[in-house]
């Protein structure tokens, strides 16, 4: 079963090509896009890639993706440094979540030291521009492999007989 993904963008993320070129690159948006699907192919994901400015319907997307079990690629931009709100919906999480960023926010302003957001990741890919999103789906790929047959407890968490369970 072919296994779908959401990658979520933050405020001002569709601006990409045209916003601090020198910060984010010269790719834009739907170059982001575009890449993320055929990545997403490669590895067997479907992949929807979705921009909003609003923290709102940010938010409607993260319920969304917990309703349906969809494992998230999330560059929350700006809400990263801020967002309780956007925190405690991502806390409801019911498949993985990878952080993702263009840039290096640990080596830029001292506000942007700090994510909301890292605390309820699987984990964070941050400074390597689009690639950034190439190894955050990779790992969902590799995260939604090992929960797959896991899920159901195994014969190996069966006690041996005579023996104690793990
Ligand atoms: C960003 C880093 C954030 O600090 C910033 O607010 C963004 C983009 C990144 O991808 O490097 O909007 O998330």
């Amino acid at each position: 079963m072919i296994t779908q993904v959401l990658v979520l963008n933050g405020p001002n993320l569709g601006r990409l090509g045209i916003r601090e070129p020198e910060v984010y690159g010269s790719a834009s948006f739907d170059d982001l896009a575009e890449l993320c699907r055929s990545t997403g192919r490669k590895l067997g994901l479907s992949v929807e890639v979705r921009q909003t400015d609003d923290e709102r319907e940010m938010i409607s997307w993260v319920h969304e993706a917990a309703d349906a079990r969809m494992p998230v690629v999330l560059n929350p931009a700006a809400f990263t440094h801020y967002s309780y709100a956007l925190r405690d919906a991502l806390a409801m999480r019911t498949a993985p979540l990878v952080e993702v960023h263009l840039s290096n926010p640990a080596a830029r302003e001292e506000f942007r030291h700090t994510s909301v957001v890292a605390g309820v990741a699987d984990g964070t890919v941050a400074g390597f521009g689009l690639v950034s999103y190439q190894l955050a789906l990779q790992a969902i790929a590799e995260l939604a492999a090992e929960a797959g047959p896991a899920r159901s407890p195994g014969p190996e968490l069966e006690p041996e007989p005579g023996g104690t369970a793990p």
